[in-house]
């Protein structure tokens, strides 16, 4: 992988990220880590100088979430179409349940205190920097909540910092 700066990064963020989707993965080598799949989230620029930054939410449900909470960084993999069918199974079972990336046929790459994949077209390494539970007085339209949060199950927003961008180096 070579490492690019966010100025030379030519992508549409709605289909990276709502089309491809993207494994978030929080933990190291030495504590355990855990990947999910997703599909919300966001980039764009925050803070210091316009500092590059990508937002995640999960649900409190998922394993990932407790990884994502205890470390200071999580990190965003983008993949191939060709990983469609395991990004599925990464986004249906819980690494709770069962070794998930060895399942998947995923090589965890351990480096900045974080976990990537050695499979990922494209890794942002994000260090956290707010991370906040959705409050169901801040929503403007309550058809939101009926439709998204029946069990009253609010995503937590993570803001993180793109310290780096990893590209496979072809
Ligand atoms: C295409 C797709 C997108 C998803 N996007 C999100 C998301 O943005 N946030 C979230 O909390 N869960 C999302 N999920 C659900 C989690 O990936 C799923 O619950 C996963 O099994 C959690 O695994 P874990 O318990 O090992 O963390 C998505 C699932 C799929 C298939």
């Amino acid at each position: 992988m070579k490492e690019i700066s966010y100025k030379d990064l030519v992508i549409n963020p709605f289909d990276l990220i709502g089309k491809e989707w993207m494994l978030v993965t929080a933990g190291n080598e030495e504590s355990g880590c855990n990947t999910m799949t997703a599909s919300w989230g966001h980039l764009g620029c925050l803070w210091g100088h316009n500092d590059p930054t990508a937002i995640i939410y999960l649900r409190p449900s998922r394993y990932t979430k407790e990884f994502v909470d205890r470390e200071c960084y999580f990190t965003l993999c983008i993949m191939d179409e060709s990983f469609k069918k395991q990004m599925a199974y990464l986004g249906s079972v819980s690494g709770r349940d069962e070794d998930k990336i060895a399942n998947a046929g995923l090589t965890p790459v351990y480096e900045d205190d974080t976990t990537y994949f050695a499979e990922a077209k494209m890794v942002l390494i994000c260090k956290k920097l707010y991370q906040s539970e959705l409050q169901e007085d801040g929503f403007i339209y309550q058809d939101i909540v009926t439709d998204n949060y029946p069990q009253h199950d609010f995503h937590t927003m993570y803001i993180g910092k793109i310290e780096k961008i990893l590209v496979r180096d072809e």
